[in-house]
């Protein structure tokens, strides 16, 4: 079966430097900003994976031109108003609720109705949660079954500033806003609670009219109709979600010691960096630096000895959103019960990951209590498995962190693990067997 990989060999004694793909938050937004720039905009380290190429296929859709090479993007955006397209236009995010969300804020002005698909996976998730704040803007939505793709979106001139507050935690919810407010005459008002802010970064290094105010749990952003987008050449920095796969294997694997260069460090991704170093972890930061407005550094992990249970702060939840299955697999691990709550959200990703979480700790023979948003996970400090001991992972609506997170359980934990669908990584990480397959060297 092509398709399918067959691990059955743990991990250990390694010791290597590794670089793991571009930030795929900001490869995306960078496409959207570049795409409505004035001029030719130059990215480097751009993540390649099916998502961000979804994302430059959507803005060619509008008339943008996109020239891309192994050493660099360009886009040569037409200004704010530039986007040109045929009647009857269709989109397609494929698997990437980024891009389904925030592209839709940028097209609450357009003259034609326009359609949005995605793929099996983005045809279950929530569009209704962008939709009916957007329709405040007076956009107006059609929705299959009033909250899904396919979709159509009908713009409008006369568009007016909204005030809407987001209470999920969804920087996708609060960047589709942000992005139909840089469309509107007048002052949009955001309060919106604590989520990744890589679109705020980026207006504020653009230097476009965004106010933000930072409250202890919420923030509140104004922002005003942007004239003109500069253009943004950009240095990608490495992916904090996809060096988490490899932060959790050095700590599950024996005698190991892993440096990872140059990743994004944006206070609001790094929850599962307080969540490992509360667990016992050790991450170091090196070579801390600003890079327009983000932060950055290199990660030494070490093996851990002594992994301690977790009550987990909810307050940390969103920054470690894409990251807590595998935290779950440290919790595994842990001596004594970890308890993660207030989670309903992860069910509303690429799978129900709430769910598979607990179907994967179970095929490790790990006690879990689920509900529909937490999960208390009963640790086992001397968790192996018999390498005979078979595991099965298929039909999971091909979400790329559960194929990458059962990885790393087989390669922490042993058993005999038969993985399908290993091209659901194409998504976000496309690198990530090679990398696996560098540390075996
Ligand atoms: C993302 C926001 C998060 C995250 C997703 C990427 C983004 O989604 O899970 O992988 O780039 O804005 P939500 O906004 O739905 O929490």
């Amino acid at each position: 079966m092509p398709n399918q990989l067959i691990v059955n060999e743990k991990l250990n004694n390694f010791k290597k430097k590794i670089i793991v793909s571009g930030d795929k938050s900001i490869s995306i937004r960078w496409v959207l900003f570049s795409s409505l720039a004035e001029g030719v905009s130059k990215a480097k380290n751009l993540l390649i994976s099916e998502d961000v190429l979804a994302a430059i296929e959507a803005v060619k859709k509008l008339g943008i031109k996109v020239i891309l090479n192994k050493k660099e993007c360009k886009i040569f955006g037409k200004g704010i108003d530039g986007y040109k397209y045929k009647k009857n236009l269709k989109i397609d995010a494929q698997n990437s609720g980024t891009l389904g969300r925030l592209i839709l804020g940028l097209l609450v002005n357009s003259s034609n109705p326009i359609t949005l698909v995605g793929d099996k996976s983005l045809s279950k998730r929530d569009f209704k949660r962008v939709s009916e704040p957007l329709s405040k803007f007076g956009a107006q939505f059609k929705l299959r079954n009033k909250s899904f793709l396919p979709l159509k979106i009908y713009g409008t001139s006369k568009l007016k500033p909204i005030k809407y507050f987001e209470k999920r935690g969804s920087a996708q919810c609060k960047s589709s806003i942000i992005f139909a407010a840089m469309r509107t005459d007048g002052t949009t008002k955001i309060k919106a609670k604590k989520s990744r802010n890589h679109t705020e970064l980026l207006c504020k290094h653009l230097k476009l009219p965004i106010r933000i105010k930072k409250n202890k749990n919420f923030d509140e952003i104004e922002i005003k109709k942007v004239k003109k987008i500069h253009t943004l050449n950009y240095d990608i920095p490495s992916d904090i979600s996809s060096s988490a796969f490899f932060i959790v294997l050095t700590a599950l694997s024996k005698n190991s010691e892993l440096v990872i260069r140059n990743v994004n460090i944006n206070p609001s991704r790094i929850g599962i960096i307080t969540i490992l170093k509360k667990m016992g972890v050790k991450i170091i930061f090196k070579n801390r630096k600003i890079y327009k407005g983000e932060e950055k550094a290199d990660l030494k992990i070490l093996s851990a000895k002594d992994i301690k249970s977790i009550n987990c702060p909810t307050k940390l939840n969103s920054g470690a959103i894409d990251e807590f299955l595998v935290i779950f697999l440290v919790a595994a691990k842990a001596k004594g019960v970890s308890y993660f709550k207030d989670l309903g959200e992860l069910n509303q990703k690429e799978s129900p990951r709430l769910k598979w979480a607990a179907k994967i700790l179970k095929n490790l023979g790990i006690k879990t209590i689920a509900t529909n948003n937490s999960i208390k996970i009963y640790g086992n400090p001397n968790l192996n498995l018999n390498f005979n001991k078979k595991i099965v992972i298929k039909n999971y609506m091909k979400d790329h962190r559960v194929f990458m997170t059962s990885l790393v359980a087989a390669l922490s934990f042993g058993g005999k693990w038969i993985l399908h669908d290993k091209d659901s990584i194409n998504t976000s990480f496309p690198n990530f067997l090679k990398i696996i397959e560098d540390l075996k060297k």
